[in-house]
């Protein structure tokens, strides 16, 4: 294969290195390029910048491939479960039985929020988006342990990424619970990850909980599915807001709020909306395909297109066929998914979503679980935060462990006006 790729420009040329990955995706290496000619790369939006090199996460979005550490999603959601995914993602290895339940007791160990914590709920108002406070109090834990947020000291690190992982859905359930007006709810220690978030999220004082083992396990399978998908919006932010040092709360706090938005993880949250919608309008999918393809309507089919997946997203694959399931094991008829299932078959048969290869993505069936359970439609993107947490992790570490690894900081190609003098107000004019 090519060991070089030869880029010409005005009467020169310059060799630049070509690399290729485990799976034979190639990249021109352009680290001396403005040093050598005085030229930048143009690629607004990054569809085609590799902004670093990972051995965490590997896609093929021709072909709807999804892997962690080498291993498919399909075969971890089989038989593994979030917390073991965790450690895979953040330290490479399956591990021993041992291991995991070390690591898993450390989580557990880290569940409880600092008393004074509990205050700030009090003082949002009650119909606060829970993305606003989930950001805000993750930021705010590196005032709570300031003697232990140095991002180069390995045992602040760890520390650190115990105490992410373990208190998200502590300060998850409390802004639910705040958001209704119920006491809040302590961490159980005794209860798997999945099981304690459901507990603290559903119980109340005056009745029996009991947190049924099949919702638990397809809340487990949910976050799987979303633990890291490579170098999307909110895991590149954690590099570049971590690439200057900032502590690694700072840094997922930064992630939680590009994740927020709606053409990443808040595409969620839009599903149900746009479903709930089309149900109230009559269930007219073909109007709804028709306005998505419309130039001049802004309107986008929320939970369809992908920057990378050019295929079926695996994660919505899944998702799909455990929908049916969870929804008859609770028990509910919910007419949202069949309009959904209808919206993905013409949008599938339409020429403009097959020429544009846009096919349903993690977000699109997702949201219907999160409903058949009982989450309120402005938590969905809390429960894709809570999942993508150890991904964040994973990247931000291996970027902090990388010798080479250097403050984020894009050039750009600037088009504005050139050298002019100051004009004193009473010379201006309105233009
Ligand atoms: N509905 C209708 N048309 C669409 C859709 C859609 N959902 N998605 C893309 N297109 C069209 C665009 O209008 C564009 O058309 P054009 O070539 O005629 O201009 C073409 O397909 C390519 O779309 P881009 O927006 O350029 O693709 P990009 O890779 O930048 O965006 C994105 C990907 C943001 C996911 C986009 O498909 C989208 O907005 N989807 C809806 C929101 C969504 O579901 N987001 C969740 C993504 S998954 C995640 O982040 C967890």
């Amino acid at each position: 294969m090519d060991k070089t790729a030869k880029i010409s420009y005005d009467d020169k040329s310059i060799d630049l290195p070509l690399i290729t990955g485990t799976e034979n995706e190639r990249a021109i290496d352009i680290a001396a390029l403005r040093g050598s000619t005085k030229i930048v790369t143009l690629d607004p939006g990054y569809g085609n910048t590799g902004s670093c090199k990972s051995e965490i996460t590997y896609i093929d979005g021709e072909k709807g491939i999804l892997r962690y550490r080498g291993y498919s999603v399909e075969d971890l959601c089989e038989n593994s479960n979030f917390i073991e995914v965790c450690y895979l993602l953040i330290h490479g290895e399956l591990p021993t039985a041992e291991t995991l339940e070390q690591f898993s007791h450390k989580i557990s160990n880290h569940t409880m929020v600092h008393e004074d914590i509990r205050k700030f709920y009090d003082a949002f108002p009650s119909h606060a988006h829970p993305m606003a406070l989930l950001s805000s109090v993750v930021c705010s834990l590196s005032v709570f342990y300031q003697d232990s947020i140095n991002p180069t000291d390995p045992n602040d690190v760890e520390i650190s990424i115990f105490r992410l992982i373990a208190k998200i859905t502590t300060i998850a359930s409390y802004s639910y619970k705040t958001s209704i007006g119920q006491p809040l709810n302590y961490p159980d220690n005794s209860l798997d990850y999945s099981s304690n978030f459901l507990n603290m999220m559903f119980r109340i004082p005056c009745e029996d909980y009991e947190v049924d083992p099949d919702i638990a396990k397809a809340l487990d399978l949910l976050f799987i599915l979303h633990a890291d998908h490579e170098q999307n919006c909110s895991t590149s932010t954690v590099r570049l807001v971590g690439s200057s040092q900032a502590n690694i709360f700072a840094a997922v706090s930064a992630a939680i709020c590009a994740l927020w938005g709606p053409r990443h993880g808040g595409a969620n949250q839009e599903v149900i909306k746009m479903l709930e919608w089309i149900n109230k309008d009559g269930g007219n999918v073909k109007k709804y395909v028709e306005f998505a393809k419309d130039r001049e309507n802004p309107f986008r089919l929320m939970g369809f297109g992908h920057r990378v997946y050019k295929n079926f997203d695996p994660r919505a694959r899944i998702i799909k066929s455990y929908c049916d399931k969870i929804l008859n094991k609770l028990g509910v008829n919910d007419p949202l998914l069949d309009i959904a299932k209808q919206l993905e078959e013409v949008a599938l048969n339409d020429d403009y979503f097959k020429e544009k290869k846009l096919y349903p993505n993690v977000d699109f069936y997702s949201g219907i679980i999160y409903r058949a359970i009982g989450f309120p439609v402005d938590m969905f993107t809390v429960l894709f935060a809570i999942g993508r947490m150890p991904g964040w992790l994973a990247h931000w570490k291996e970027m902090m462990s990388d010798p080479k690894s250097k403050i984020g900081r894009p050039r750009q190609i600037y088009t504005g006006s050139t050298e002019r003098k100051y004009i004193p107000m009473h010379k201006r004019t309105e233009s």
